[in-house]
């Protein structure tokens, strides 16, 4: 591996997170709320784009609608693809950013623009537009979970489910890179692709507390278990994986290996999912607070929790929370996304690029 003699960007102070709050609906609410929201859907013509990490009912209304539950690579895509005039994002602010750089003409909505995600806030375009400016001979490649202004200053966005592929690329044709914002994803794909990667240290609150210690006494009780990890975590726990990968390919790994149980290892909203593909098998939660923990979001994105049927009924009701960007910062910033489409168009990314394969 490549050791580079520049100095490191700067560490960044602790977020302030929010508590998890989920919304809890007794069932007649849920099923008025849901007959609200469609009809609303086809009225405004809007369709609904959700993330795993989203509440079950989010992910069954978007499906029964004809929207899409995804990862954020497959989210962008669809979105850009949808006919409707109106896209609802159930996420963080940073998907809802993502689909209105792609969709100008489309207006998009978001169920709280609170959502936010502790990757996107620990790289603030005013510090990490001169760090990129101080270093003009590497090629700037960025996490999705970023700000309109951040991919604005990359040339190449990158999602969990293409970040090595990309960085294999890359580094094939010579290029040396900036990494932001997640240093556990840049890690991981330094140590798998051997580019020469400088990081940026942004981490997810949910993934970093994942422990190995906890994983590995799992392991032991259910040996027959698969190890499905996100690459957001920690080294020590992604070297227990016998899958690391996006979300989309933890759920095809549930769905395709023989294995009757896995640990998983990332937010568990993604159970959800996992359940509906592979009814049969036994899912557990990767330990992520241990003993003596002190995780404010134990194994759940307090940011992807702020989503739920009142306030999508609410938005759509209302047209309140559209997501807006002005027009110099979209202009630059979809330019690196195209990137990472047309890359993940050539490449078919798929289950492809998991480890383990
Ligand atoms: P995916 O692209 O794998 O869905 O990840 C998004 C995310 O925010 C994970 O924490
Ligand atoms: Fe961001 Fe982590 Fe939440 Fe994903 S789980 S949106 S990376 S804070």
């Amino acid at each position: 591996m490549t050791t580079t003699a520049i100095s490191p960007p700067p560490a960044h102070p602790v977020l302030d997170v929010p508590p998890v709050v989920e919304e809890h609906l007794e069932e007649d609410e849920r099923a008025a709320l849901t007959e609200r929201i469609k009809r609303l859907m086809r009225e405004r013509d809007a369709i609904l784009v959700a993330h795993y990490y989203t509440s079950g009912d989010l992910q069954r209304l978007a499906e029964e609608t004809g929207g899409c539950v995804s990862d954020s690579l497959e989210m962008a895509r669809f979105g850009h693809a949808a006919k409707a005039g109106t896209l609802v994002v159930a996420g963080v602010r940073f998907m809802g950013e993502t689909a209105k750089i792609l969709n100008p003409e489309k207006r998009v909505l978001m169920p709280d623009l609170q959502a936010e995600c502790s990757l996107d806030l620990s790289c603030p375009a005013e510090e990490f537009v001169p760090f990129c400016d101080a270093h003009p001979d590497r090629t700037v490649v960025v996490y999705a979970n970023t700000s309109a202004a951040v991919k604005a200053r990359a040339d190449w966005v990158v999602t969990s489910s293409i970040a090595v592929k990309v960085a294999q690329h890359l580094k094939e044709r010579g290029e040396k890179l900036i990494w932001a914002p997640d240093r556990y994803l840049g890690d991981y794909v330094r140590r798998t692709t051997g580019a020469d990667m400088v990081l940026w240290q942004g981490s997810c609150v949910v993934h970093e507390k994942f422990k190995a210690e906890g994983i590995r006494e799992l392991k032991r009780e259910h040996p027959e278990a698969a190890i499905l990890v996100h690459p957001e975590s920690p080294p020590e726990v992604i070297a227990l994986a016998d899958v690391v990968g996006s979300t989309t390919q933890l759920i095809r790994a549930v769905e395709q290996l023989p294995h009757p149980t896995f640990i998983v290892a990332t937010d568990n909203g993604i159970f959800h999912k996992m359940h509906a593909v592979a009814p049969a098998k036994r899912l557990i939660e990767a330990p992520s607070g241990g003993r003596g923990a002190t995780c404010v979001s134990c194994a759940h994105c307090p940011w992807m929790a702020m989503n739920g049927l009142r306030k999508l009924a609410r938005v759509l009701e209302t047209g309140e929370n559209e997501i807006l960007v002005p027009e110099p910062i979209r202009v630059q910033a979809v330019r690196s996304i195209n990137r990472m489409l047309a890359f993940s168009g050539q490449a078919g990314i798929q289950v492809a690029g998991m480890s383990g394969d």
